[in-house]
């Protein structure tokens, strides 16, 4: 987080698993949370305390969390609405960031999603909060990414991060999802000469062509409907640092134009305003697609990525450096349980590199996580949880939808393992925190290889 005060996070859903592991993770990052599961409830809360973000259901059983935002924006000027919709669809969500949401994600969602989607709107409360951009310090330690991986290839792609470190290049990055690109980026910035200056990530797939536009590249008060006051884009929010243009194969191809336009005139023209302001920016970018084929489908100008691509970093799915593995467990246990000394089992990392990680080194580290819930004495036997999971969880060339679902399923499973140790392995108490029967407790715990005491046992 950027500032050391606690911040106040309002979260509202009626699904009670959901709504505690948001909670959960929000709260250990040092949020000041407060959960609502209905719109009165939530109402009621937000007369009592201004809150600095507030995480919305849109679908609640009395009523729609649209319906709180004039309240939330009435008690703070500063706060962040995130909407968390079930039912997306592009009318819905244009009409929601219209109502005056800052941005929205589509359930199924993954925590990482929800964690990254808060840590972009929070950058963007502080940016706006000073005057003079050129002020701001992030604090950094937290954001200091530490790039593991030592082994034959990944050496190679080390070089090029130290080196795009070192000049002033833009970096064009690929490679599959959670192949660690959004992690490079941040890095290679905070190793740079401008790492005092800001960081700013922008999801250019994420929002519609017209709202993306005013957020990289500002709007003039009055220059479309909800345009209440002056914007600025991200271009002159990130000035002297860097702006890391995520997914940005996918951005609408007019859009494409207008940034190939700005990344060669070195200078903006917010919509709506007739002033030419010239920005000094490091731009980098990264996608999970293949830029060839995205340029043959003509769905990214040649011409932008032509101009995007002074340095290209491919990051090669986890499967293909597999010589990395067991560094990245042993740096994965140490940083998820700094103090403890965990190991893992013989035998692990050669039954680990058996699997075919789909979602790479972001899967590794999930995978680590539950096991660390899990463990049982000092040695860790992760590949159980890989290869143990239920037959309808097949583990290679998933359909993104079925993958979808996989990972809603890994939300549960770390959400349930991780009330059940929190409270010392009882049944009763995991099943009453949950709200879940007992024996659908025990039918979980058992599906995910945890022996449970029989039924008559101490703790039934
Ligand atoms: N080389 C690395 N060393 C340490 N941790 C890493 C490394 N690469 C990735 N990670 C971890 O994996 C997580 C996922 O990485 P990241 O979010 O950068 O993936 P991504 O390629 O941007 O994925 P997506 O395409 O889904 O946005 C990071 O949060 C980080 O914890
Ligand atoms: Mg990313």
């Amino acid at each position: 987080m950027l500032n050391s005060a606690p911040k106040r996070m309002l979260i509202l859903d009626d699904e009670p698993f959901f709504r505690e592991v948001l909670a959960d993770v929000f709260s250990a990052q040092g949020f000041t949370v407060s959960i609502a599961s209905g719109i009165e409830a939530a109402r009621v809360l937000i007369r009592r305390t201004p809150f600095d973000i507030a995480l919305l259901d849109n679908h609640l059983p009395d009523g729609d969390g649209l319906s709180l935002v004039p309240d939330l924006l009435g008690s703070s000027e500063s706060v962040k609405i995130l909407l968390l919709t079930a039912f997306p669809s592009y009318e819905n969500a244009v009409q929601a960031l219209k109502s005056g949401i800052h941005d929205y994600l589509s359930k199924p969602v993954e925590v990482e999603e929800v964690r990254h989607a808060v840590e972009r709107l929070l950058h963007t409360t502080e940016l706006e909060k000073v005057e003079e951009v050129q002020k701001f310090h992030a604090h950094r330690e937290s954001e200091t990414a530490l790039i593991v991986g030592s082994g034959e290839r990944f050496s190679e792609i080390r070089r090029l991060i130290d080196r795009a470190a070192s000049v002033d290049a833009r970096v064009f990055i690929t490679g599959e999802t959670g192949t660690g690109k959004s992690y490079v980026a941040k890095a290679i910035h905070y190793a740079s000469r401008i790492a005092e200056k800001p960081f700013i990530g922008v999801n250019c797939a994420a929002l519609p062509e017209s709202l993306i536009e005013a957020e990289l590249f500002g709007a003039e008060k009055g220059a479309y409907t909800g345009a209440h006051a002056t914007r600025k884009g991200l271009f002159e929010l990130a000035e002297g640092g860097t702006l890391f243009l995520d997914e940005v194969a996918e951005m609408p191809l007019q859009l494409q134009s207008k940034l190939l336009g700005v990344l060669e005139d070195r200078s903006i023209r917010r919509i709506g305003g007739d002033v030419i302001r010239s920005v000094s920016v490091r731009v980098m970018a990264a996608t999970n697609l293949d830029p060839a084929q995205a340029i043959d489908a003509g769905t990214f100008r040649r011409d932008l990525f032509y101009r995007l691509n002074v340095i290209l970093i491919h990051l090669p799915p986890l499967r293909e450096r597999l010589d990395d593995l067991a560094e990245l467990c042993r740096h994965f246990i140490s940083t998820l349980a700094p103090g403890h000394h965990f190991e893992l089992g013989r035998g692990e990392v050669e039954r680990l590199a058996q699997y075919t990680f789909p979602g790479n080194v972001r899967e590794l580290r999930n995978i680590i996580e539950r096991c660390l819930f899990l463990q049982d004495g000092p040695e860790l036997f992760p590949s159980r949880l890989v290869f143990n999971q239920p037959a309808n969880t097949p583990t290679s060339n998933r359909a993104p939808n079925e993958n979808e679902s996989v990972r809603l399923a890994d939300i549960e499973r770390t959400h349930i393992l991780r009330i059940f140790e929190k409270g010392g392995r009882n049944l009763t108490a995991t099943a009453q925190t949950l709200d879940i029967s007992l024996s659908t407790l025990r039918r979980k715990l058992t599906e995910y290889g945890v022996r449970t005491p029989l039924p008559n046992g101490p703790d039934a």
